[in-house]
């Protein structure tokens, strides 16, 4: 299986702009799949729940979903991508996961990171592992990383890849997804935006490092910091499958849940 990631930076609220300079970065890509970052149309750092109103979009209703199933369809690749999901009368920090013909699953943040929580509403959908031209893809958004449960749901679901869109501000993320994927033996595609949002109420930076993480740990590829980076590798998702850390230890068989019932209440 052929994946990677796009890093780029968004404008804030220039969702065509947003969405054209997407499309043409992936024009020519020969891919399975390839994440992009959280919010990676509307951009992150919204100053109320109103500007955040007038950029979420009914993904059915929405150009920039039309322009990635088109561009799904051309190169037969799945995407992952953040996007602002306006439903009803709330608004999600979503994961699409869109292929040729469509959108296959939305995953909705189930963790909103700081001010998040003062415009989204929290995801309202179990965490589901999709299949990818035979993979068993997993989504989580960005802060879900600091919930360790998370991805080990994923992975006790039978996830391979976790595709990850992200719009990191702290530091600690991608080194974190390195014990993510060593305590699940999973591979992981995080993407991370760069650049800075700056707004009327402040600004926020963005870390970049986009990064795709093997089973057992092993950092595969890493981006720098504050640049564009497009980056495909070939990976054998059956790597997962193998889950010993020592001849003796399968770290899925081993795990006593009887001992943690707690962690479900
Ligand atoms: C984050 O969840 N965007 C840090």
């Amino acid at each position: 299986m052929k994946v990677g990631y796009y890093q780029f930076r968004p404008l804030f609220g220039k969702i065509r702009h947003n969405t054209n300079k997407v499309v043409n970065a992936l024009q020519d890509v020969k891919a399975d799949l390839i994440v992009l970052p959280e919010l990676a149309f509307t951009g992150y750092y919204f100053q109320n729940k109103n500007e955040l109103k007038s950029l979420a979009e009914d993904p059915a209703k929405s150009s920039t979903v039309e322009a990635l199933v088109k561009l799904c369809r051309k190169n037969y690749f799945h995407l992952v991508t953040g996007f602002a999901e306006k439903s009803r009368d709330k608004i999600f920090n979503s994961a699409l996961l869109i292929g040729p013909d469509g959108i296959e699953h939305t995953y909705r943040k189930l963790h909103l990171f700081n001010e998040e929580k003062k415009y989204f509403d929290a995801g309202d959908i179990p965490l589901q592992v999709n299949t990818v031209k035979e993979v068993k893809v997993g989504m989580l958004v960005c802060f879900d990383w600091v919930f360790p449960e998370a991805m080990r749901s994923l992975t006790l679901q039978g996830a391979e890849v976790i595709a990850h869109p992200s719009n990191l501000v702290l530091t600690f993320c991608q080194e974190a997804m390195i014990t993510r994927c060593l305590e699940n033996r999973v591979f992981a595609i995080t993407t991370n935006r760069f650049g800075t949002d700056k707004r009327p109420h402040g600004e926020l930076k963005f870390t970049g490092k986009s990064q795709i993480v093997a089973p057992g740990g092993v950092l595969v590829q890493r981006a720098v910091s504050q640049r564009e980076a497009l980056f495909i590798t070939e990976i054998d998702p059956a790597e997962s499958h193998q889950k010993n850390i020592t001849p003796m230890n399968d770290l899925i068989e081993d795990r006593r849940p009887e001992y943690y019932q707690n962690l479900i209440n």
